[in-house]
């Protein structure tokens, strides 16, 4: 497949031109925690002072709404100048809007690429997402056709990469990193997270067992000459809180939350950089 760049004059107009930064969380492989990220980042950009959005384009497993508590409900619509747009959901400080709300989970199989590009189109361009810092995008896994459509036709900041220690998974996430610095499509790869990276039993709070390995992370940052963001550990409290709604972050006795707000500072940063 071509690929081809937007077009200067393309960039930073229509109807998400009040979006400053459009950020995609991708992952080479399902179940990584792309989501728990892509929704501890969002929740950590707005308690920074942004004003965030997230965007849930994972067709196969739309968890952005259960994640912020949102499951079951729908996003209004108003008329614009003649155009009817959807008007995101909110909750914990950021708009909310899902391909999950557009089909039942068991009938995601049977759409075709074309119809989630264009359900994809209309969450993005037909949407009230107003003047926001960051919209977080909770990409689908993988390399295929929709990555690479999507990729090619919104100006995308950056990427941010979630990864988990194992090679298997660091294999993948290389190849979809390379997908996003083919030849003419150059989208800033941010960094890595490195998630599930390791136990701390909470009657040992200084131990750390890497259970999943150490050090495949390391090489590919290396390799691909990018920083690693942040490194969340294993826990079920992370399960529990994005099953119930209310992600990590927002739990202050944990720790975890505040590794989220600095991947969110450093994300910030590189983006600086550019
Ligand atoms: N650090 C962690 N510790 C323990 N469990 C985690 C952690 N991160 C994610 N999980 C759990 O692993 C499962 C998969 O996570 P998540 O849905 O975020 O992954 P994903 O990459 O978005 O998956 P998919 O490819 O299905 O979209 C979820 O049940 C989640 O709660
Ligand atoms: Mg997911």
């Amino acid at each position: 497949m071509e690929v081809k760049p937007i077009a200067e004059k393309d960039k930073g107009m229509g109807p998400l031109s009040g979006v400053k930064n459009i950020i995609a969380v991708i992952a080479g492989k399902g179940g990584v925690g792309k989501s728990t990220v892509a929704a501890n980042l969002a929740i950590a950009l707005s308690k920074t002072g942004n004003k965030v959005g997230i965007l849930d384009a994972d067709i196969m497993g739309p968890s952005v709404p259960i994640m912020f508590g949102v499951e079951g409900q729908q996003p209004g619509v108003i008329d614009r100048e003649g155009k009817t747009l959807m008007v995101p959901l909110e909750n914990h400080g950021v708009k909310i809007l899902s391909l999950g709300f557009f089909v039942q989970p068991n009938q995601a199989l049977m759409w075709r690429g074309s119809m989630i590009n264009k359900a994809f189109n209309q969450l993005m361009n037909d949407s009230e997402w107003g003047n926001l810092d960051f919209l977080v995008i909770d990409m689908p896994p993988g390399t295929g056709d929709i990555q690479l459509t999507l990729a090619q036709s919104y100006n995308i900041r950056g990427t941010v990469l979630v990864t988990t220690p194992q090679k298997i998974a660091t294999a993948d996430v290389r190849r979809a990193a390379m997908m996003y610095r083919q030849d003419k499509l150059t989208i800033p790869l941010l960094g890595l997270v490195e998630n599930m990276s390791y136990f701390t039993p909470e009657e040992y709070p200084d131990k750390k067992y890497y259970i999943f390995g150490k050090g495949a992370t390391d090489e590919l940052a290396k390799e691909l000459n990018i920083p690693i963001l942040g490194r969340i550990p294993i826990g079920e409290k992370i399960v529990e809180s994005g099953d119930g709604g209310t992600p990590i972050i927002l739990n202050e006795n944990d720790k975890t939350g505040a590794i989220f707000i600095e991947i969110a500072q450093k994300v910030q940063d590189e983006i600086n950089k550019l």
